[in-house]
Order: C-alpha cells, then sequence, then structure tokens
C-alpha cells in the first residue's frame, strides 16, 4: 500500500480556473450557437511583437547549425538576458543588485510554487484574502497548514482586503515567518503605494520575516507613487524576494519565462540560529530540480529590453490598459461599483444586490455570454465581488463590457 500526501486531501477538488473552464466547455457545448466572450482567466490575447519573433527565429537559426547550437544552458539562465533584466529592470530605477542575484525560469507561477520548499515547514504563513491561489494551495501542499474550515485554513494568517481597506493588506497583529504580497494585485486590482510598502519593509525587518513579493504586473502601473519594484523600498534587499514575469509583460503565456530576484543581503535561520543565504539555497535547488528555459525563448525575452521591443511592448500593453477603461466606464455607467484596472490589467466588480460571486458568474455566463472569476474562488473576502480582465481584443472587451452594461439586476 503506498501513502500519498494526505495534505492534497485538503484541497479544493480542482484547481479554480480549471474549474471554470469545465463550465465554461460545458455551457459552449449546450449552446454551440452563442458566442462567449472570456474576461476571466488572465491569459493574453495579443500575439507576440516583432522584435520577440524576430528573435525567436534568429536563435531557432542558431540552434540548427553546429558552430551555434546549444545543450544545456545555465540552470539560473544566460548571462545575456539576466544582465539585461538588471539593466533595464533595476540598475535603471537606481536599484543596485548583481545578475547572480536573478534567477531565469519557466514562469512566475512555478517559481511562487516551488520557492516555499525553502522555509522550515514550522514557518508561518501569511497571505491576502482574496489571493492568487498558488501562494496558498502550494503551502497546504506541504502541509503547512491545518484543514480547511468555513472557507479558511487552519494555521494561515490571512489578510483580508476589502473595500474598507482599500484591499491593501494591513499588518498583522501576529507573527508571521513568510508574508505573500501581490502587487499590482491579482484579483483586486489594488496596488500598494511606496508608504504602504515601507511599511511591509519595515516590519518584515523588525519581525526578522520574509516578504515574497510577487510583481508580475508591474508594466501596467500607470499612477507614480505606486513602486515596480519592491526594491524601491530602502531596507527591501534584506527581506524580500521580487517574481516578475513576461507573460503579461510581453506576451508569453505560452512561450514561458520569467524570473526571480533572491538578494544575497537576504538570510534565513537554521534552528541553531546558523545564518543561510537564502540566494545560496535558491540556487541549490533550481540547480538541482530545473535545467533553464530553452536557449530560444532566453533569447526572445532578451529582445523585449531591445528599443524596438520595448516601443512594442509598450504598444500592446497600452492597449489592455484601454480595455481595463473600457470596462471601468461600462459598469460605471450601468451603476456597478468596481475597482482596479488604474495600476492593473483586473477590474474588481462588487456584485450587485449582494448577489454571491459563483451566482453571478452563472448569470454572466447565461445572460450575457461573458466568463469572469468568481471573487471567492480567491479567498472568502472574494465573496461579493466578480474578477474581469482586460486581456482581450478591443472589439472583444467592447462586446462584453456592453453585454454586461446591459444586463438587468
Ligand atoms: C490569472 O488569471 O489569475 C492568471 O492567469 C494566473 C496566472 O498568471 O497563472
Amino acid at each position: 500500500m503506498t501513502l500519498f500526501n494526505e495534505n492534497y486531501a485538503k484541497l479544493p477538488g480542482s484547481y479554480l480556473f480549471s474549474t471554470i473552464a469545465k463550465r465554461v466547455a460545458a455551457y459552449k457545448e449546450a449552446h454551440p450557437g452563442q458566442q462567449v466572450i472570456s474576461l476571466g482567466i488572465g491569459d493574453v490575447s495579443r500575439p507576440l511583437v516583432p522584435a520577440v519573433v524576430e528573435a525567436l527565429h534568429k536563435a531557432s537559426d542558431e540552434m540548427g547549425r553546429s558552430e551555434t547550437f546549444r545543450g544545456y544552458g545555465p540552470e539560473q539562465g544566460y548571462a545575456f538576458l539576466r544582465e539585461a533584466i538588471l539593466q533595464h529592470d533595476y540598475v535603471q530605477r537606481g536599484i543596485a543588485l548583481t545578475a547572480d542575484e536573478i534567477f531565469v525560469s519557466d514562469g512566475a507561477k512555478s517559481d511562487v510554487a516551488n520557492f516555499q520548499e525553502l522555509f522550515s515547514q514550522a514557518c508561518t504563513v501569511a497571505l491576502q484574502d482574496p489571493v492568487y491561489p498558488v501562494y496558498l494551495d502550494t503551502n497546504v501542499m506541504a502541509g503547512r497548514t491545518g484543514a480547511f474550515e468555513n472557507g479558511r485554513f487552519g494555521g494561515i494568517v490571512y489578510l483580508p482586503c476589502t473595500e474598507q481597506n482599500g484591499f491593501v493588506p494591513q499588518l498583522p497583529a501576529c507573527h508571521a515567518d513568510v508574508v505573500y504580497l501581490c502587487s499590482p494585485n491579482n484579483p483586486t486590482g489594488a496596488a500598494m503605494t511606496r508608504a504602504e510598502l515601507k511599511k511591509w519593509v519595515d516590519w518584515a525587518a523588525e519581525n526578522n520575516s520574509v516578504i515574497l513579493y510577487d510583481s508580475a504586473y508591474e508594466a501596467f502601473i500607470t499612477q507614480p507613487d505606486v513602486p515596480h519594484s519592491i526594491y524601491e523600498i530602502p531596507g527591501a534587499q534584506q527581506v524580500a524576494v521580487e517574481f516578475r514575469s513576461f507573460s503579461k509583460t510581453a506576451g508569453f503565456t505560452g512561450t514561458r519565462c520569467a524570473y526571480t530576484v533572491v538578494p544575497k543581503a537576504l538570510q534565513v535561520y537554521g534552528r541553531d540560529g546558523v545564518a543561510h543565504s537564502l540566494n545560496a539555497l535558491w540556487l541549490r535547488r533550481q540547480t538541482t530540480k530545473f535545467n533553464g528555459v530553452p536557449y530560444i525563448v532566453q533569447r526572445a525575452a532578451e529582445a523585449v529590453f531591445s528599443p524596438q521591443g520595448q516601443k512594442q511592448i509598450r504598444e500592446v500593453i497600452a492597449g489592455y490598459q484601454q480595455n481595463a477603461r473600457v470596462i471601468l466606464q461600462a459598469l460605471q455607467r450601468a451603476g456597478l461599483t468596481a475597482f482596479g484596472g488604474v495600476n492593473a490589467p483586473y477590474i474588481w466588480l462588487k456584485t450587485p444586490q449582494g448577489i454571491d460571486s459563483w451566482t453571478f458568474f452563472d448569470k454572466l455566463l447565461t445572460h450575457a455570454q461573458v466568463v469572469g472569476t468568481p471573487g471567492v474562488g480567491f479567498g472568502a473576502c472574494g465573496e461579493g465581488f466578480f474578477r474581469l480582465t482586460a486581456f482581450n481584443t478591443p472589439q472583444l472587451t467592447q462586446e462584453a463590457a456592453q453585454r454586461i452594461a446591459q444586463l438587468q439586476f
């Protein structure tokens, strides 16, 4: 008899976006003539930009010639990409890091999922509610929580993000060893200002805690007081790991490339009180379990930082930002309350008349043929809310927004 990891039994039956995909597929099958528009999963609709495609072609040709063919690359990424990331995303913002503090990977999702392995099972984890399910589910899988009761896992410190606090997490009253923060936020679209983030960095320094900072949506920031990187805050290199992605920034959801910054100044401790470098531990983990991102993909990611690449991706992002404005305006015209969409590609809609979020999902699907994500799928505090994404095409976004606005509630 082979025993399984019973922590998996604590999890909901399927991953949120798989559940939604199944429900939508069933609806489409039953209503073949209807055009269903997805503002659901945050998947991009615009193709890769020309600078990226050109780099892919060139790198593919290199792989086909014996003089330029490459086998295994460095697990933590080629120097050309790590340098490009360093210069563009950090040095140009006045942040002093080094290339060996940057680890290239196949996605921020896998990195945020895997990173918790480096912490003791005894660590207390704090996370926002609502939250991107991967942070929570992977800690459940690792056995860092109790059972799921009344919408909450035992042992987790939940940081409620509500309309009252502007969906910004407040410092916890109790200790937490590891805190996940996502800003601009998935799913609420709220973004922390420098002053709000500074409180967290100071708190982590005082409490010897580690912040796992997901800034996958930083390219969507429009307001100057919202930091693009946690390392804009003094002292953050001693307390924070940062996750970034090319997925939403450059349309790499299917191409897969991301990176994680683990500063060398960041230390964790053994039970004997001896300090260990988190950077060294992550390097050890990655070199053992990961063989790196394909050369071709890393060349494509490098092209994102070229002047043409930057110009082209900024146009694409501007298109998604315009979609967000279109959705927000349509919802406002319809008298609905909505948040986010200004520094993030996510709009967090308050369901009318307190309809619960799965009922709202069904109503939108069956009456407007629009797919969104029920807020409660991201946590108990998401009940009564609904997430819409700005990633569809301008035409379909406009059409979906009109359909929602015309619904009678
Ligand atoms: C989402 O819809 O929340 C995102 O697509 C999730 C992800 O990036 O993995």
